[in-house]
This record gives structure tokens, C-alpha cells and sequence, in this order.
């Protein structure tokens, strides 16, 4: 791979943008897009890189969408962009829905198209206060559903998101099932879900009456938050403890979800059906769409109670119609494709763990996978330098990455990439790893 050059036309668009941009969350490399192709993704500079972020978990069926993506979306754009779904109706909508439905369980039979992720958990919320007619929320702590103020409520990943924005009064937080670094300081099987009884003992009750609990919201792999997976059993435990009390549980697919654990819905990975799942990402294939999903038993939402400018565009959905399909006619070969590379990329890591220290843990399902660095296994201090120091040799060598919770990165390209790519892509890695682990020893010795 050849090393990246980054020129003056990239540091420019950089400066510009830091005097005109509201601050987002930018990686501390100065990658600026122009296009991608086969699997890779191009800079400005005309640097090629092997892409493991996949614009952060969007394209999953392919870099830029594939091509029958990328057509129904020209055609569309020439037929009709925007079609006021919210007020008028048209079929394209009415046709991915039905379609998106039968990759549900039955007994789900009503959607809610909207623009993000956040809007998808903003109307889920909405929804679960609607249906049961109670107030408050439950969320876990490291979670991550959005940034707009419903959704930033059951956010808790990283204060810097909250700070300023608050109060939030109808959610309240709860550990989520971190075994790597259980908050009970127990270990799994024998803490015996020390975590859920503590939902039972505290917060419902003395904290709510469990009576007034609409819903609880989780990620079935927690992204944002460190891509933590919970124990196998876990969200049984979960469903068994809210199903006590009429309280609903929401699946925030939006991360997870759409095939990226080899499974439509990485909640099926638990053996547990929610009552409300929103998505997004992925789902658009490239262009903004969210949707929340309900049980029909629940019951409707009023006429004007809920609605969105946006959603249901046509063009989102023409994107998203035409990944689905692909999706449905290759499900077979693609959930084949992404447990082979699976197996590929977690053999790989865990052999990584086994020779360097600053590995702490290795951990994921499908192509949703995270490697959480330590300055010492023993004590697990978070790596945080160290992850800096590897997300620039990667990307300085060819490789996009991404960082998520305090010290992991992810692991999480898109299903169709080569074998090749993915091996010299963990290459890369390995490099890089190698040398902040040597770093981190050097440094621990003098
Ligand atoms: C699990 C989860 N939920 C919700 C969101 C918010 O999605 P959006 O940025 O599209 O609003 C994200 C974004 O990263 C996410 O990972």
C-alpha cells in the first residue's frame, strides 16, 4: 500500500472548514473524501484507502452502494425527488415498507420513515409514551440513540454530548452489560445478571414505579459506547424483567442492525423480539433515511400526531428499495460472506491479543466488531494515546478507521469486501498495533 501524501489542497479544505463548520465530531487524520470504488475510498490527494469504517456502518451492502443502488437513484431523481409523503401518497414508500415488514417477525405491521437515526428513536419515543400512556424512560449508560433533545435524553456515552443541552428529567440510566468491565465487578455466568436485578432493586423501585415506565431503549450491541456485546442470555433476562410490568422494549438497530451481525436485526442474535426497532444508516444505503417499526398490536398514532417533511423521500427510498432487494434475492450468499469474514478478522485479532499486551479484548458478531486497547491487561487502563497513535499509522498507511467508547476501534467493513483487501487492511493493523505496543512498553520501562 502506498504511504498517504496529503498535499495543501486537503489541509485547505480543513482550515475552511473549521471556520465555517459548527463543530462536529471529526477523527483527529485529515481525511477529505471525493470517491470511492470496488473497495476502496479516495481523498482529494488521490490517496486510495481500504475502508473499515464504511462511513460509519452506511454502507454495509458495498462502498457508495452498489451499482442497482446508484441507478435507482438516478431514475428517481429524473421521475420525482420529493413527494410530500407526509401529505400526499405515493407507492414507492408504500411498496419498501410492505417489503422492509417482511424482513420482521410477524405481528409487526406499521413504519415510520424518517430522515436519521435520531428522528427514527425520537418517534419510537413518542410512539412508547403514546401506546402505554406512561412517562419515563429506561436507558443505559454508555448508550448511544442521537443527538436531537428526545433522543439525546437516552444518550449517556460521553457527557460532551449532554453538557449544556440539558435538563433531562424522564430518563433514567442503567449499566449496561459490560463483562469486559463488568460496573458489578462480577463475572458472567456466575454474577447471575447482577446487572438486571439491579434494575429490578433500584431504579423500579425506588426510583419510578415501574407502572409509569413506557419503554426501555437499547442497542443490541452497544456502538458508540465501546461495540460491547451483551451476554447471549442477557436481553431474555431483559425482556423476561420488562414484560413483568407492561413496560415496552425498543431495539435501536440503527448501528447493528440491516444484516451488519449477519442477521437483518442483530436483536435476533439474542433470541428476543422487541416492540418497537428503529434503523437508519444502512438502511438508506447512502442517503438519509430512518424508520421506526412497531408491533401492530400496539395500536396507531393519531392523524397529525407524528410526521416528518422528509420522510419517506423518494430518493432515499428508491435507495434503499433497490438495497433491500439486493438484499432479499443474496441473503443467502451475503450472510455466507459475512460469517467467512468474521471468522477471518476475529482469528486474526484474537491472535493479535494473544501477542501484544495493549489488546484487552476482542469482541463482536458479524462485521460489527471491536478491539479495546489497554495500557496493561491486568489493570485495563484504557490505551487512549495509543488508539490516537493507531488510527494515524493506519490511516497514514491506507486504512480507515474509527474509534468508538474510550479505547476500542472498529472493525467494520463492508460485507462485500475482498479477501485480499480485508487481509491487507488487518496487516495495517497489525503494524500498528505492533508499534504502539512497543511504544507503550518502551515508555513503561523508563
Ligand atoms: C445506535 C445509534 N442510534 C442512533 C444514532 C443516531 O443516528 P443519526 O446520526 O442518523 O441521527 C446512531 C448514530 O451513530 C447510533 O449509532
Amino acid at each position: 500500500m502506498a504511504e498517504v501524501k496529503i498535499t495543501k489542497k486537503s489541509m485547505d479544505v480543513i482550515a475552511r472548514d473549521s471556520k465555517v463548520m459548527i463543530t462536529t465530531t471529526r477523527e483527529s487524520y485529515p481525511f477529505v473524501a471525493d470517491h470511492a470504488n470496488g473497495d476502496f475510498v479516495y481523498d482529494i490527494d488521490g490517496n486510495r484507502f481500504i475502508d473499515f469504517s464504511t462511513f460509519i456502518a452506511v454502507y454495509t451492502m458495498g462502498e457508495n452502494g452498489l451499482p442497482e443502488v446508484r441507478r435507482a437513484v438516478k431514475e428517481q431523481v429524473d421521475k420525482l425527488m420529493h413527494s410530500a409523503f407526509t401529505d400526499f401518497y405515493a407507492e414507492l414508500p408504500v411498496r419498501f415498507t410492505e417489503s422492509l415488514l417482511k424482513m420482521f417477525p410477524s405481528g409487526f405491521g406499521r413504519v415510520f420513515l424518517s430522515n436519521s437515526g435520531t428522528e427514527a428513536n425520537e418517534a419510537a419515543l413518542k410512539f412508547a409514551r403514546l401506546f402505554t400512556k406512561r412517562q419515563y424512560m429506561l436507558a443505559f449508560y454508555g448508550a448511544f440513540h442521537g443527538r436531537s433533545k428526545g433522543s439525546l435524553a437516552l444518550t449517556a456515552s460521553n457527557f460532551v454530548q449532554r453538557s449544556s443541552f440539558g435538563p433531562y428529567s424522564d430518563t433514567v440510566h442503567v449499566p449496561f452489560a459490560y463483562c469486559y468491565r463488568c460496573p458489578f465487578k462480577q463475572t458472567y455466568p456466575e454474577c447471575g445478571f447482577a446487572c438486571v436485578d439491579y434494575i429490578k432493586k433500584y431504579p423500579l423501585s425506588k426510583e419510578m414505579n415501574p407502572k409509569d415506565v413506557a419503554a426501555m431503549i437499547v442497542e443490541p450491541i452497544q456502538g458508540e459506547g465501546g461495540y460491547i456485546v451483551p451476554p447471549k442470555d442477557y436481553f431474555k433476562e431483559l425482556k423476561s424483567l420488562l414484560d413483568e410490568s407492561g413496560i415496552l422494549l425498543i431495539s435501536d438497530e440503527v448501528q447493528a442492525g440491516y444484516m451488519r451481525t449477519g442477521k437483518f436485526l442483530a436483536m435476533d442474535n439474542f433470541g428476543v423480539t422487541a416492540d418497537i426497532y428503529t434503523m437508519a444508516k444502512a438502511l438508506g444505503a447512502g442517503l438519509p433515511l430512518g424508520a421506526t417499526i412497531t408491533r401492530k398490536s400496539l395500536g396507531d398514532i393519531p392523524k397529525g400526531a407524528h410526521a416528518s417533511t422528509f420522510g419517506g423521500n423518494l430518493v432515499s427510498v428508491a435507495a434503499a428499495n433497490a438495497s433491500l432487494s439486493h438484499l432479499k434475492r443474496n441473503a443467502n450468499s451475503i450472510k455466507r460472506q459475512i460469517a467467512s469474514k468474521s471468522r477471518i478478522i476475529m482469528k486474526r485479532l484474537n491472535s493479535m491479543k494473544e501477542r501484544y499486551e495493549i489488546i484487552g479484548d476482542v469482541r463482536g458478531i458479524g462485521l460489527m466488531i471491536g478491539v479495546e486497547l489497554v495500557r496493561d491487561k491486568r489493570t485495563k487502563m484504557p490505551a487512549m494515546k495509543e488508539r490516537e497513535s493507531i488510527l494515524g499509522e493506519c490511516f497514514a498507511n491506507g486504512l480507515l478507521l474509527l474509534p468508538a467508547g474510550t479505547s476500542t476501534i472498529r472493525i467494520i467493513p463492508a460485507a462485500t469486501i475482498s479477501v485480499e483487501h480485508l487481509e491487507k487492511g488487518l496487516d495495517i493493523f497489525e503494524d500498528a498495533v505492533a508499534h504502539a505496543d512497543k511504544g507503550m512498553r518502551r515508555s513503561s520501562r523508563s
